[in-house]
């Protein structure tokens, strides 16, 4: 063995593959019973619907290396993201754009009359002097709609009240004076024509890739374990930077999601893939309804039956999959100290979005793997 990789995301794969195909060696080990990471997905067993198991996952860059390289391992549908959000019972589009102005306002607003109106909404508070995440969300876009699709959705997503909330958690809420309501601007998207984990599984397929599934680099009973290998060969690992040192800095704060997945007895539950819902009184942030993700499998997918995903987010504890980085203060400081601890440990290559303490897109993380590999494991 010549590489030991911890985590099988898109990150721990990336470096994989590059390895194994310039004859290196590589095991790769993750404590969870599959690989992948957060983008696993897998068929949920009564429909065959695809699910993302950690939350849906759609594949966007305008990364041109990144693109070229991910098509090697899958072809991508034409799937084109869209959201929408449900506001005391009425549905909008979003982001936030003419067509939501109009809706909202009941008007019939030219672009310009829409600017306009919004800047003067917006004139309530100066987004430089904002002293707190509602002062802010108000000095861009102004109280109603501030009030309406920003407050109640924040507050559930952070368990605080927007008031409470620094004004740095939104730097921009970007409002579109047209009705395109496309989700992401990049110039590349899609979804895997045959689903996540066997794009994944193709990265992984190499006679110089031994994976180990349920092997947890902490775990002393296992071979490939930190005591035994660190400092006897090179080491990339994708695990959380703090639980390596063993908290040493302290704890990391992160957000964790819990999802509520049903299978309900109808073709076709919301119209869409996402929903988000935008008032305090429905508990949960959103509903995934995943057959959308694939009109393209209608003729497999059942006529009569649909998965559908509530997701409700939260503060995570040390036992739960951390998703998004907190990142107060304190937890800056602190991912400065782990950073000079990095540096300090000889042969270990701290990357992926554990690892590195950032929320990273696939794109980015495959984008960032490459650059590891290219820049300090190549040679
Ligand atoms: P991960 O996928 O988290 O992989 C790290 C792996 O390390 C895990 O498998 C873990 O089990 C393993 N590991 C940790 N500790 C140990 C240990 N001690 N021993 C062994 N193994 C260990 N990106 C997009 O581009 N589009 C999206 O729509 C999108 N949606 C997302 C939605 C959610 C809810 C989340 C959380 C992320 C989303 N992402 C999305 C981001 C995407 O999941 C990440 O870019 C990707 O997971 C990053 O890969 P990674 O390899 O860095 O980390
Ligand atoms: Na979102």
């Amino acid at each position: 063995m010549d590489l030991l990789i911890v985590g099988s995301g898109f990150f721990g794969l990336t470096i994989a593959e590059r390895a194994a195909a310039a004859g290196r060696k590589v095991t790769v080990i993750d404590r969870r019973h599959h690989i992948g990471g957060n983008a696993y997905s897998e068929d949920e067993p009564e429909t065959g619907i695809e699910v993302h198991r950690y939350g849906a996952h759609l594949f966007h860059t305008s990364n041109a290396t990144v693109w070229e390289y991910v098509n090697r391992f899958t072809a991508f549908t034409d799937y084109v993201h869209r959201v929408y959000t449900n506001h005391k019972g009425v549905v909008y589009p979003l982001p936030i754009n003419l067509g939501t102005i109009n809706q909202f306002f009941q008007a019939a607003h030219s672009p310009a009359e829409a600017k306009a109106l919004v800047q003067e909404l917006a004139g309530e508070f100066d987004a430089k002097n904002a002293a707190n995440l509602e002062e802010k969300g108000i000095a861009l876009i102004g109280r109603p709609l501030y009030e309406a699709f920003i407050r109640d959705y924040t507050a559930k997503q952070w368990q605080t009240d927007p008031k409470d909330l620094p004004a740095e958690v939104i730097s921009r809420l970007p409002v579109r004076y047209n009705y395109d309501n496309r989700y992401f601007n990049d110039t590349w998207e899609g979804l895997p024509v045959d689903g996540y984990t066997a794009w994944l599984e193709r990265m992984a397929d190499h006679a110089n890739i031994d994976v180990r599934l349920s092997t947890d680099f902490f775990d002393e009973s296992q071979p490939f374990n930190k005591q035994a290998t660190v400092g006897q060969l090179p080491i990339v690992y994708t695990g959380p930077v703090d639980r390596y040192f063993d908290y040493a800095e302290g704890e990391l704060s992160w957000r964790t999601l819990d999802f509520e997945e049903e299978v309900v007895p109808v073709g076709d539950y919301q119209g869409t893939s996402v929903m988000n819902y935008a008032d305090a009184d429905v508990p949960y942030t959103r509903v995934h309804e995943f057959r959308h993700f694939h009109p393209e499998r209608a003729e497999r997918y059942p006529t009569d039956k649909t998965v559908i995903m509530r997701e409700f987010s939260r503060f995570a504890t040390r036992e739960d999959e951390p998703y998004y980085p907190v990142n107060t203060p304190q937890d800056r400081t602190g991912l400065l100290a782990y950073r000079e601890l990095a540096k300090g440990e000889q042969g270990v290559h701290f990357g992926g979005r554990l690892g590195t303490y950032q929320y990273l897109d696939m794109h980015m993380a495959i984008g960032s793997a490459l650059s590891m590999w290219n820049n300090d494991l190549s040679a």
